[in-house]
């Protein structure tokens, strides 16, 4: 068991990655707070883990609002007496996923994509950190960054700076927390990434990855790596969890790309036609409801 009685809080884990995270986290003996900002969703995960024998709490908690991530800390130490790692994960995608200009972009929507991918991160590594230093306990400190910190993801600039700017942070943070015994690091994805992402927050939970939503053709995929199979969300949980758990106990600051191609892959999004970008992924093979979900 690779997390054998760990501590774990995951945000934005009702859904994608951060689902699929705390389920392989309990699976291998954590004991996790499922927290969401969609009423719901973590009792459902919850629900999940325990049918399988796991020790689990949930939360409903906004990474935007600072109590509510102080609150997330609470809760797991009145729960299970201690917090170990802090897995900041919840983000969101640019307003009409990938079909705004910049130009016509608006103020609150920039504030907004800052306030959960970048700030949401940076509450809750505060409010784990002041709990983990001042109870001399070290620990994790992980993020959900994306390959776009690394480039560019067409349509997608507040979200790419949104998440550039996650990527400083674990630097910077783990300058200051080395010392602390607390490690600093995040996952940066792209491939086999939840298509919930790309859907309303009222969509059914799916747990899929967008290759999956799709016929899997190895020969016309996006990404350089042959698979047999399309790549799925636990390809990138399972980096969550070598960050989280002890095995990584020598890494700090470190920013590493979950996906097979890096910067140099196309992106495998079901981007807008429009845009000239990934001509395979948008040529009708998704599923008719869903890509009027993705449309509107
Ligand atoms: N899916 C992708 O294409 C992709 C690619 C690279 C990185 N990422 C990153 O992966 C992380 C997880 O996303 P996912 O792909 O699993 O998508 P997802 O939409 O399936 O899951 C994200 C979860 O975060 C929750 N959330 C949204 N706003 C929140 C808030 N303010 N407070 C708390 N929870 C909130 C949502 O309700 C949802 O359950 C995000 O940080 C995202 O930016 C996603």
């Amino acid at each position: 068991m690779r997390m054998q009685d760990k501590i774990v809080a995951i945000t934005g884990a009702g859904s994608g990655l951060g689902r699929e995270g705390a389920l392989l986290f309990a699976a291998e003996g954590a004991r996790v707070v499922v927290s969401d900002a969609v009423p719901g969703r973590s009792q459902k995960v919850a629900g999940e883990i325990k049918a399988l024998g796991g020790s689990t709490t949930a939360v409903d908690a906004d990474v935007r609002v600072e109590a509510d991530m102080n609150g997330l800390v609470d809760i797991a130490v009145e729960a299970y007496g201690r917090i170990d790692v802090m897995w900041a994960n919840a983000g969101i995608p640019e307003p009409g996923f990938g079909m705004q200009p910049l130009a016509e972009s608006s103020l609150e929507d920039w504030n907004n994509i800052f306030a959960v991918n970048t700030t949401g991160i940076y509450l809750a590594w505060k409010a784990a950190a002041r709990w983990m230093i001042a109870n001399k306990r070290g620990g994790a400190l992980l993020a959900t960054s994306s390959a776009a910190s690394f480039t560019a993801y067409p349509g997608f600039p507040m979200y790419t700076a949104s998440k550039a700017a996650v990527n400083g942070l674990v630097r910077a943070a783990a300058l200051e927390f080395g010392k602390f015994g607390i490690r600093v690091n995040a996952l940066c994805p792209t491939h086999g990434m939840s298509v919930n992402f790309a859907l309303p927050a009222e969509a059914e939970v799916l747990g899929k990855s967008y290759e999956e939503m799709q016929p899997w053709d190895p020969d016309k995929r996006a990404m350089p790596l042959r698979l047999e199979r399309p790549p799925v969300l636990r390809d990138n949980a399972n980096l969550a969890l070598f960050l989280a758990s002890d095995e990584s106990s020598y890494m700090s600051g470190q920013t590493i790309q979950s996906t097979d191609g890096g910067q140099f892959a196309r992106t495998s999004i079901i981007f807008p036609t429009d845009l000239g970008q990934s001509e395979d992924i948008t040529s009708g093979s998704i599923p008719e409801d869903l890509r009027e979900q993705i449309d509107r």
